[in-house]
């Protein structure tokens, strides 16, 4: 009701009546000025006047499920939204959701993390309010050994989406971190639960660095490895409208490797490849590997050249 009333809202430039609105919604005119006095109680600024009715004049820089359904035009992605101000990690939600039978493409969605988690158990902490934390339940049908592909798929829509929002080039470091001028601005972390050789379901979370300022990137002593979209544009992002063009960019990768498979899907990745043709080392728990970064193959399994001239395939790791 609120979403809905939200669109009404959102789509007028004048004054709707509280009769418009409650024969629109088919609630009472109580109900609705109800619902009215509830938004304004979550920091939407909502002109009343009598015998005119209600103007929106402006909405909180918030993540809430209202904000996140009003106007998004996904089929599955996000079109259930459960969101909690502070949570532990976005990723233990989708996980207790999916128990509970939650659809396919909701969303786990906070302004902040006490335990964000990383790739390899590293620690994801970000500032409150400023950047855009969420995880992803999807379920395709898929064999296990094409979950991996996921992260890819995941980062192509992440770099689409930055690209699209700045303008500006982005870099995909091999599996799952985006850069922007070189440092980290977003990561992905997936998660897989699997009967026998089957996917059940993923949890696709992502982390991106919008707003957050230089001063609290400083201060978490990552000036060296990460920055946000605001501090290498100079301007401030709608992180809900940023959020609802990553999730219609997601869905659609998505559906699109479902349908043709990562191999189509390959030169996108490559074009925007990180240490392309660079000297790296990828580390693993029990060994390292030395070579040059020459791309992925058609499953998006990373190729290194050694001095030899031979190839070899790396499956997981840390890219240096
Ligand atoms: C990485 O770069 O290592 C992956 C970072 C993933 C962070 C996101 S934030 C939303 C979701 N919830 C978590 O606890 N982690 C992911």
């Amino acid at each position: 009701m609120k979403r809905q009333l939200l669109d009404v809202l959102n789509g007028e430039t004048t004054f709707v009546s509280g009769q418009q609105m409650s024969e629109q919604l088919h609630v009472s005119r109580t109900a609705v000025w109800k619902q009215i006095e509830e938004l304004r109680k979550e920091g939407y600024v909502i002109e009343a006047v009598s015998r005119k009715g209600y103007r929106l004049i402006s909405r909180p820089d918030a993540l809430n499920e209202a904000e996140i359904r009003s106007g998004l035009t996904s089929k599955a992605f996000g079109q259930s939204v459960h969101y909690e101000k502070v949570v532990d990690s976005t990723q233990r939600i989708i996980k207790d959701l999916h128990r509970n039978k939650a659809a396919h493409g909701t969303i786990a969605v906070c302004e902040q993390q006490t335990n964000g988690r990383g790739r390899l158990n590293r620690p994801w902490q970000t500032e409150m309010g400023q950047n855009i934390m969420f995880s992803t339940l999807v379920k395709p049908d898929i064999s296990l050994q094409l979950a991996p592909q996921m992260t890819l798929v995941a980062s192509i829509a992440v770099a689409k989406t930055v690209e699209a929002v700045t303008g500006e080039q982005v870099s995909i470091k091999w599996p799952n971190d985006i850069y922007l001028n070189g440092k980290k601005i977003a990561g992905i972390l997936t998660e897989v639960q699997a009967e026998a050789n089957c996917v059940e379901m993923m949890v696709i979370g992502i982390g991106m660095n919008v707003n957050e300022s230089k001063q609290s990137i400083e201060e978490n002593d990552l000036s060296e490895k990460a920055t946000s979209l605001s501090i290498e544009t100079n301007r401030t992002y709608n992180r809900r409208d940023v959020l609802q063009q990553l999730l219609i960019t997601f869905e659609n990768e998505y559906e699109r490797w479902l349908s043709v498979g990562f191999a189509s899907m390959k030169t996108e990745w490559e074009e925007r490849a990180h240490l392309y043709q660079k000297r790296v080392t990828v580390k693993n728990v029990n060994r390292e590997q030395v070579g040059t970064m020459v791309g992925i193959t058609d499953e998006g399994v990373l190729k290194l050249q050694d001095e030899n001239g031979d190839v070899h395939l790396v499956y997981s790791g840390d890219l240096h």
